[in-house]
């Protein structure tokens, strides 16, 4: 295990260099991998395995669309594509990941089927670390670690076909085998993680909720919102309050942050843009500091969790979910996001089409009808 240096910080990194794909492929070559569920990790963990030359079966429910998924991705009925409760009986090594609350329902399930030896894997820290409230408490003789893929199951998929690698984390809960450490590196590296950074099961959960409700997702989100409504209180037009607030972000500035760094955007701007950010970031930070510290409260008290539970386990979840989406995919700011995206070059008609139209205002009749399918 290499030690690198973040920050200052020294911290254990396992890279693809120091425990290759082969030597992954030699540790788990006597175990099946069963991967229970195929919602959105499950395909990507799954598909980069079965590349990756390891035995991987899929558990899934039958008669659903993602049943059907799996089998168009290649997995095959009664080879490599079980119901659940048959793939959690062949599986060596459980990788759980149904949705965090059908974990906790098909727990009694699982537990059966925890023989001596085998090991249970998460993608999340959430059902252990929240046993209390999920219930889920494994038995003492079985290997219990995590892989946390940073990013969707999608961008794990695509990023292992471009030949890259999303970064992820692992902890060790339980090792009752002994081989808990190779074990669960050796998954990190057969799901198609770049590299593998050290956590425990509470920080792992404890960071994600924090992240995503906060500037990843929920903080981002608010900021959108308070500054485009400040813009559009003092008259500007949405697409200008739009283009200030998202549009520029995405399009031009974050990609520079990702390739060298904040500073270095900020060196790559204006003089005038780098004055006022130099000036302004810490008055942001100041007003928001707070919030984050109540967040982080909410989550290591569980509230937060026990919040996820309730909502996502009521039969009506994904009924309420698309009347929140729909409130903010109807709000002016993504409106006017969604007219935005179509006027990028790439999603307008081509040329032809432009051209056998006779007005401005057909142009972007054309262009707003286009944006419902480029989304
Ligand atoms: N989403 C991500 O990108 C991401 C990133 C990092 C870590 N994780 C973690 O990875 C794990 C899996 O997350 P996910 O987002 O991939 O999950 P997901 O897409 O929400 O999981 C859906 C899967 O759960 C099954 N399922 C749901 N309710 C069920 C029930 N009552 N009985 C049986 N099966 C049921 C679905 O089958 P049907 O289709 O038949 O309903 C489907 O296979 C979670 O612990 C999550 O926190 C996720």
């Amino acid at each position: 295990m290499a030690k690198l240096n973040f920050g200052g910080v020294e911290e254990n990194v396992v890279t693809r260099e120091e425990f290759p794909l082969s030597k992954a492929q030699e540790v788990l070559k006597n175990e099946t991998v069963a991967v229970i569920g195929y919602g959105v990790q499950g395909p990507g963990q799954a598909l980069n395995q079965k590349d990756n030359g390891i035995n991987v079966i899929v558990g899934q429910r039958k008669n659903s669309k993602t049943w059907d998924k799996a089998v168009a991705d290649g997995f095959v009925p009664g080879e490599t594509l079980f119901e659940i409760e048959e793939a959690l009986k062949r599986g060596t090594i459980i990788c759980y990941l149904l949705s965090d609350a059908a974990q906790i329902a098909l727990w009694p399930t699982v537990q059966k089927h925890l023989t001596p030896g085998k090991a249970l894997y998460f993608s999340h820290g959430f059902g252990i670390t929240f046993n209390e409230q999920t219930g889920i408490i494994p038995p003492k003789d079985v290997d219990v670690f995590l892989v946390a893929p940073k990013g969707s199951g999608t961008s794990l998929r695509r990023m292992f076909l471009q030949g890259r690698g999303l970064n992820s984390s692992y902890a060790i809960f339980q090792d009752a085998t002994g081989k808990a450490f190779e074990r669960v590196i050796a998954l990190g590296i057969a799901v198609g993680s770049g590299y593998l950074f050290e956590t425990d099961f509470k920080k792992e959960v404890f960071s994600d909720l924090t992240g995503e409700r906060g500037t990843l997702m929920g903080a981002i989100q608010g900021i959108f919102a308070a500054q485009f409504q400040v813009l559009r209180e003092r008259g500007h037009s949405p697409s200008e309050a739009f283009n200030e607030t998202v549009e520029e972000l995405t399009q031009s500035l974050m990609p520079l942050v990702a390739e060298n760094g904040m500073d270095w955007m900020y060196a790559n701007c204006s003089t005038t843009a780098q004055r006022g950010a130099l000036d302004w970031w810490k008055k942001f930070r100041d007003a928001t500091l707070p919030v984050f510290n109540d967040l982080y409260t909410s989550v290591a008290t569980g509230v937060e969790s026990q919040r996820s539970i309730d909502s996502n386990s009521k039969d009506d979840y994904r009924e309420k979910l698309d009347g929140e989406l729909k409130e903010l995919r109807e709000s002016e700011m993504w409106q006017a996001g969604r007219t935005v995206r179509s006027l990028r070059p790439e999603n307008q008609p081509k040329a032809s089409v432009v051209a056998s139209v006779s007005s401005t205002k057909e142009v972007f009749n054309q262009l707003s009808a286009k944006s419902e399918s480029v989304g």
